[in-house]
């Protein structure tokens, strides 16, 4: 078995970002901007927004971080976001999701301006997905791409499983892994909770890309021997041995399944990693657009 590091791969990504913007900045232009929405106090969305701020002051980004209460209106939300749309100092912009009940995530998603959409949320970069043509591809599924190219993961004629439909991993990886390109090609089956046979269609599977937001949902009778297992699952379970209160969990058994893998990843340094560089990609594209 060996793990897919995602951290690894993720600092080589930072590296390659923060020598193009040192050449952006060495020409006199403006290095990238990303803009970040964060609604609410959920403790696992506040981390991930400060680490991709964080992120950008690392590679040399300018960042802004915006943050309202849980109780915003959607009008105000949906203001904040006209005003980034207009902002010619803001090259891209994320509304961390999941955002309060009262506040229509639709609504939002359609609200940004897709030049800006680095998150590739909206109906336009999800359609240029689907037609293979160049987009923002959303965070998760271009990391999880990348993470299976930098490995040199054959992908062509295997059968992908992925367990999970959701719009920002499930529908897109799917897509990706079956388009017709150098990571792509494969055969893919898209599993959820109303899927029969699960466990058999998960045992078939050459490669089972996980987001199904169940901890340790994929034990090791659900997958072939030698499969690439991605565990796109992340959930914090209270851990009162820890500084912090919690620990992450992963959608896979990672103790149980790990020996009957050819590759895994690993719930902190597998695709959280991944996912952050890709949204710095898709700044660094964003901003070489405009
Ligand atoms: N919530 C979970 N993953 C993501 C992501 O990639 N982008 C945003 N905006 N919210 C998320």
């Amino acid at each position: 078995m060996e793990l897919l590091d995602g951290k690894l791969c993720s600092e080589q990504i930072r590296r390659e970002i923060k020598e193009e913007v040192d050449t952006i900045k060495t020409s006199g232009k403006r290095p990238p901007h990303l803009a970040a929405i964060l609604v609410g106090d959920d403790g696992a969305s506040q981390n991930y927004v400060s680490m991709k701020v964080k992120d950008c002051e690392e590679v040399g980004f300018g960042s802004t971080l915006i943050q309202f209460d849980a109780n915003v209106s959607e009008e105000e939300l949906l203001n904040k976001i006209a005003e980034l749309n207009a902002d010619n100092t803001i090259d891209g912009f994320i509304v961390q999701l999941p955002l309060p009940d009262h506040i229509d995530d639709n609504k939002v998603i359609l609200a940004i301006d897709p030049k800006k959409d680095v998150d590739g949320f909206c109906p336009e970069n999800i359609g240029k997905l689907c037609l293979g043509l160049p987009t923002f591809v959303s965070a998760t599924p271009n990391g999880i791409m990348e993470l299976l190219r930098r490995y040199q993961i054959k992908t062509e004629g295997k059968h992908c499983v992925v367990l999970g439909r959701s719009n920002i991993v499930g529908t897109p990886i799917a897509i990706l892994m079956s388009r017709n390109n150098d990571t792509g090609n494969a055969t893919v089956t898209i599993a959820h909770s109303r899927t029969k046979n699960l466990k058999e269609i998960c045992r078939s599977a050459d490669i089972l890309i996980v987001a199904i937001g169940k901890t340790k949902f994929v034990t090791a009778d659900m997958v072939k021997e030698g499969a690439v297992v991605i565990d796109v699952g992340q959930t914090r379970v209270p851990d009162k041995s820890r500084e912090s209160g919690f620990r992450n969990v992963g959608d896979v058994d990672f103790d149980t399944v790990k020996d009957k893998c050819s590759f895994i990843t690993y719930v902190t340094g597998g695709v959280g990693p991944m996912t952050r560089a890709s949204l710095l990609q898709n700044t660094l594209i964003a901003n070489q657009r405009r």
